[in-house]
């Protein structure tokens, strides 16, 4: 190969990587709007996702794109996206930190969660860190999304796959799940 092609062929090498680094930060900027800088959150019932792990983004995306999850939103947006693209952002959001939120908490709140921990702390621990790549952190996640997102896996009519979590949310009443909620946003 002359030393022309050679470059030809670097540059179009480049131009191609180049453009996919943009094309996945294009396509995160979209979600930033509504999640945050970086995937950062301002809440409070608009969830961090930046820092999620990388299998648990990638099947809830997947999730959404099939219809086999309950969303208000997201389902309707992730079917403009391919399978690509959402692997692609999956990776993405998975490199930024977990940033756990300070927020306001009822203290009265957070000493009953403390006491309802017993059916979470196997994967969730004491401290909301995932124990495993298919659990996200609740540390620090926001108060209000957690509360909301209990209610749906413990509704039978909402559709939310794992049946493990809707398992351990049926044994708890509003009042408790309220209150784990508050435990685990107020975790560091
Ligand atoms: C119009 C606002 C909006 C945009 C834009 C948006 N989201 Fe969301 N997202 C939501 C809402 C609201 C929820 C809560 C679930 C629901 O009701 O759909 C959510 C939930 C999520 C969750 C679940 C978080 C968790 O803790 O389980 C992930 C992951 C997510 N979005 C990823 C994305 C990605 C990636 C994009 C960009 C392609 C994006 N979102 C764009 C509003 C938005
Ligand atoms: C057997 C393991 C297990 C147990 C026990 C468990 N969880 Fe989970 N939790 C998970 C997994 C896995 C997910 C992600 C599920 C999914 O993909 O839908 C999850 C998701 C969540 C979410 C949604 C977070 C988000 O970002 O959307 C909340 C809130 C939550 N768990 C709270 C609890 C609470 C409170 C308890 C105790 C009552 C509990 N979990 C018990 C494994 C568990």
């Amino acid at each position: 190969m002359g030393i022309r092609a050679t470059i030809a062929v670097f540059l179009v090498g480049l131009g191609t990587s180049a453009h996919a680094a943009d094309s996945v930060e294009a396509l995160a900027s979209t979600c930033n709007n509504c999640h945050g800088v970086n995937g950062v959150s301002v809440g409070p019932t608009m969830p961090s996702i930046g820092g999620l792990p990388q299998a648990y983004l990638t099947n809830v995306m997947l999730e959404w794109k099939s219809g086999t999850r309950f969303s208000a939103t997201m389902g309707r947006l992730l079917k403009g996206y391919s399978d690509v693209q959402i692997a692609d952002l999956a990776a993405y959001f998975a490199k930024q930190p977990w940033v756990p939120q300070a927020q306001k908490i009822d203290d009265a709140r957070v000493r009953l969660g403390a006491q309802s921990l017993k059916r979470c702390e196997k994967c969730h621990g004491n401290d909301g860190l995932p124990r495993d790549g298919e659990t996200p952190p609740v540390n620090g996640q926001w108060a209000d999304y957690l509360y909301l997102e209990s209610l749906k896996y413990r509704d039978d009519a909402v559709g939310m796959s794992n049946r493990q979590m809707r398992g351990a949310m049926k044994r708890l009443s509003d009042e408790e799940l309220r209150a784990v909620s508050d435990y685990y946003a107020g975790q560091k």
